[in-house]
């Protein structure tokens, strides 16, 4: 589904050096790395708010290299963003409905996300639909970012630091969720510094390390990985 190749971008320097890693149909990875690997450069990237310096990005076999960001959800791929960018001063709704508008666009063989589905993910969602998104917490705010991206009708979801900086119970209701959203098919690439949330989440993993993959974790193997202290120690930070 998603295939990335020779990926190198930055900021006028590369901070990302060849990156490559793809994901297959309905399935969930993790790319993992400590503060500064250039996670978040890679999810620009596939974003199209980071113009690649060399390197390719293909959804179904289609250079979408170039394509402008707002246009990537016509090929199936759609993104919670580190600083989510929601429309503060707007509802909740009134987010949701802008996406729900640009998700009509949206033809692909995915199976298609109603407004009403949407708001049943999230009990807090539906209750607080007329409230300022400003107002709302962080974790509130996350579980918007959620609603909306799915309302673009996703087959692939990118998600940057989904639960970072979040209470635990919070956590657990948005992993719930995005279970759910799995076993209805959805491949879910998840961004995270936190391992333990990575191998609950995922099928498999790319380690990055200061731009690179050094290290891949295949599938059925995150509990070794857990487990080899020197691994952790040398690219996650403990
Ligand atoms: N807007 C920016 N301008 C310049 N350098 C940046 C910018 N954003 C990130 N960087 C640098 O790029 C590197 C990778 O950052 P980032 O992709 O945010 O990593 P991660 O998400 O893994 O923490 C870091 O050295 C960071 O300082
Ligand atoms: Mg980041």
């Amino acid at each position: 589904m998603l295939n990335v190749q020779g990926l190198t971008a930055g900021y006028g320097v590369p901070v990302l050096h060849g990156l490559a890693m793809h994901i297959g149909e309905g399935e969930a990875v993790a790319v993992v790395g400590a503060n500064g690997a250039g996670k978040t450069t890679a999810v620009r990237c596939l974003a199209g708010l980071v113009r690649p310096m060399s390197g390719r990005i293909e959804m179904d076999g289609l250079d979408i290299t170039a394509v402008p960001g707002h246009r990537r959800c016509e090929y199936g791929i759609a993104m919670v963003l580190e600083n989510r960018n929601l429309f503060t001063e707007l509802s909740i709704m009134d987010n949701l409905r802008l996406a729900e508008r640009a998700g009509r666009r949206v033809r692909h063989g995915g199976t298609r996300f109603t407004m009403d589905e949407v708001l049943g993910l999230f009990d807090v969602v539906r209750e607080r639909a007329q409230a300022r998104v400003g107002l709302l917490s962080g974790g509130q705010q996350q579980m918007v970012a959620i609603a909306r991206a799915l309302l673009l009708q996703p087959r692939l979801l990118v998600m940057d630091e989904l639960t970072t900086g979040l209470a635990p119970k919070v956590v657990k209701e948005i992993l719930a969720v995005l279970n759910r959203l799995r076993d209805r098919g959805m491949s879910i690439l998840l961004v995270e510094q936190s391992v333990a949330v990575a191998s609950e989440m995922t099928d498999r993993a790319y380690v990055l390390s200061v731009g690179r993959v050094v290290h891949e974790i295949p599938k059925g193997g995150w509990p070794a990985m857990l487990s080899d202290k020197s691994l952790t120690k040398a690219y996650l930070h403990g």
